[in-house]
C-alpha cells in the first residue's frame, strides 16, 4: 500500500516543501503555498515508467557520432504553424501550446492533426468526448464522408485516432495499442497520474504528467503536443518548471471579437522565437493568412482623417497596420483616453509629447485610439503612426492612404530609428505605398536608389507635422 503524504507547493515556481511557508525560498514570492496530497511513489514506479519502452536506453555518445535530425522534421502541412516551429515538428520534442479559453487551441491542433500526411496520430482529449471531437473534425473538413466509425479517421494517407482519457497510465496503454508517430494531449490541466493523489490541474499533477510525457517523447522519439491553459494575467497556468521542461512554448492569442489569431513562439529549442503565424478563424476552422498587410489594409476609406498606416514588424514579418484615432473636445471635466491594441501609458506619453512640441491642447480633449483588426502591437515603430493619426484627427485633415510610417518617438519629440528599416521600406514598396516616413538616423545608412518608394526623413515630430498638414 502506498504511503499518503502531503506537501506544500509554491504556485509560482513549483517549489516543494514539507511545511507551509510564507515566502518561497526559490522564487521569493509571498503566500503562494498550497497543500497537495501526494501518494509517495513505491520504488516500482521508476521501473514502470520506462515500461520496456525505452529500448533505446541512453548512453553517452561522441558528439561527432550523433546524427542530427534536422532533416527529419515532420512538416505539419500548415505553412504558418511550420514557420513558427522553425520548419516542422521535431521528433521527440515536447511542445506546449497555451492560450485563453476559446481562442482556438483545440481547433488548431485538431486541424493540424487532420492535415499531416502519412502519419499515425493519437489525439487524446481530457476535455471533449470522441463524439464532440468528431463533430469538430467534420466541421474542419468540409465533407465528413472521409471519416469512419469508432472515432477513427483517415486523412490523405495518415491516420488519426481520437480518445477521451484523463489518466496518464491509460493514455500510455492507448499509446502502446496505437503506436502513434505524433501524440496530441488536449490540456495538460485535465490529465492526472495515478502515482500522485492530488486533483487534476494541481501543481504536482501538472509537473508529474509533463515529466511523464517528456520521458515518453524522449525515449520513443515521438513528438508530444500539449495544450495548456493560461491564467487571468496571461501566463501559462501551472508551475514555471513546466516551461523549462518542454522544448517549445507557443502562445495562441488574439481578440475574440475579431477573427485574427497570432501564434507566437515564446521559447523554441529548435528554431527562432521571432517568427509568428497568423490565422483567421472562420466557420470551418482556421485559415492561414499569408499576407497580413494586404488583409488588414483592405477596408480603407480615402477621405477620413485620423487614419495612419504603421509599417510594423512582428518578429521578422512586416505587418502594415492601420491606426485610427479620434480626438474631440472633452464633454466632461476629465478628458477620456482609450487605447485598443496599444499600450495606454505609451499613448499618454505620446499625447504629452504632442502637446509640448506641436502646441495642441490635447490635455483638454478626449482621445480614442484603435489598432485595426484587434491586433496588439508591441513594435515601437508604430509610435510615429499613432502620433500622426492623432494629429490628423485633431486638425481634421486626412493623411493619404498611400503614406506609411515607421519610427519610434522619444520624450522630447525626436523621431528615433527602428530596426530592419530596409525590410519595412521594401515591403511598403511592394504594397504600392508612395511615401514612407522614417527617422533621419535610419535614412542615413540607406541606399535609397534601391527603392521606388519616396523616403521622407524626419528628425522631430514637427517635421512630420509640417510635411503632412502644412
Ligand atoms: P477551441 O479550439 O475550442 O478553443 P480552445 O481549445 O482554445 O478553448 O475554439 C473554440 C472557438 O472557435 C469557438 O468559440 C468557436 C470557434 N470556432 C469557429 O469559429 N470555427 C470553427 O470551425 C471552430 C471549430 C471553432
Ligand atoms: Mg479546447
Amino acid at each position: 500500500m502506498a504511503k499518503v503524504k502531503s506537501y506544500f507547493f509554491c504556485g509560482e515556481c513549483g517549489y516543494q516543501s514539507s511545511t507551509w511557508l510564507g515566502k518561497c525560498p526559490e522564487c521569493g514570492k509571498w503566500n503562494t503555498f498550497t497543500e497537495e496530497v501526494v501518494r509517495a511513489e513505491s520504488g516500482k514506479r521508476k521501473a514502470e515508467s520506462g515500461n520496456g519502452r525505452g529500448e533505446r536506453g541512453s548512453a553517452p555518445k561522441l558528439i561527432s557520432e550523433v546524427v542530427a535530425s534536422e532533416t527529419q522534421r515532420i512538416p505539419t502541412g500548415c505553412g504558418e504553424f511550420d514557420r513558427v516551429l522553425g520548419g516542422g515538428i521535431v521528433p521527440g520534442s515536447l511542445l506546449l501550446l497555451g492560450g485563453e479559453p476559446g481562442i482556438g487551441k483545440s481547433t488548431l491542433l485538431l486541424q493540424t492533426a487532420l492535415a499531416i500526411p502519412g502519419k499515425r496520430i493519437l489525439y487524446v482529449s481530457g476535455e471533449e468526448s470522441e463524439q464532440q471531437i468528431k463533430m469538430r473534425a467534420d466541421r474542419l473538413t468540409e465533407s465528413g464522408e472521409r471519416g469512419t466509425e469508432n472515432g477513427e479517421r483517415r486523412t490523405e494517407n495518415g491516420e488519426l485516432y481520437v480518445v477521451s482519457e484523463t489518466v496518464t497510465q491509460r493514455i500510455m496503454e492507448h499509446i502502446d495499442a496505437v503506436k502513434p508517430d505524433i501524440l496530441v494531449v488536449d490540456s495538460i490541466q485535465t490529465i492526472c497520474t495515478e502515482t500522485i493523489d492530488s486533483s487534476a490541474g494541481s501543481i504536482s499533477q501538472i509537473r508529474e504528467c509533463t515529466a511523464e510525457f517528456q520521458r515518453y517523447a524522449k525515449e520513443n522519439n515521438v513528438p508530444v503536443l500539449l495544450v495548456g491553459h493560461i491564467t487571468k494575467d496571461g501566463t501559462l497556468a501551472g508551475p514555471k518548471v513546466m516551461e523549462h521542461i518542454v522544448d517549445c512554448v507557443l502562445q495562441f492569442e488574439g481578440d475574440r471579437n475579431y477573427g485574427y489569431r497570432l501564434l507566437r513562439s515564446l521559447k523554441n529549442r529548435f528554431g527562432s522565437t521571432a517568427e509568428i503565424g497568423i490565422f483567421e478563424m472562420q466557420g470551418d476552422g482556421l485559415r492561414e493568412v499569408e499576407n497580413p498587410s494586404e488583409f488588414l489594409l483592405s477596408q480603407r476609406d480615402e477621405t477620413l482623417s485620423g487614419c495612419a498606416v504603421a509599417a510594423t514588424l512582428e518578429g521578422v514579418r512586416p505587418m502594415f497596420i492601420e491606426v485610427q484615432s479620434l480626438v474631440s473636445s472633452a464633454v466632461y471635466g476629465t478628458p477620456q483616453r482609450n487605447a485598443n491594441g496599444f499600450d495606454f501609458r505609451r499613448l499618454s506619453m505620446l499625447l504629452a509629447v504632442l502637446e509640448k512640441r506641436c502646441g495642441f491642447k490635447l490635455g483638454a480633449k478626449d482621445v480614442f485610439l484603435n489598432i485595426a483588426g484587434g491586433i496588439r502591437v508591441s513594435d515601437p515603430a508604430i509610435d510615429l503612426a499613432v502620433a500622426c493619426s492623432v494629429l490628423s484627427s485633431n486638425v481634421d485633415i486626412p493623411i493619404s492612404p498611400r503614406y506609411c510610417f515607421a519610427a519610434e518617438m522619444g520624450l522630447s519629440g525626436e523621431v528615433r530609428s527602428v530596426s530592419r528599416v530596409e525590410h519595412r521600406i521594401a515591403e511598403a514598396d511592394r504594397l504600392g505605398f508612395e511615401k514612407i516616413f522614417v527617422s533621419k538616423y535610419n535614412a542615413r545608412s540607406l541606399n535609397k536608389k534601391r527603392f521606388g518608394i519616396e523616403i521622407v526623413e524626419v528628425s522631430v515630430i514637427e517635421d512630420a507635422f509640417r510635411a503632412l498638414f502644412a
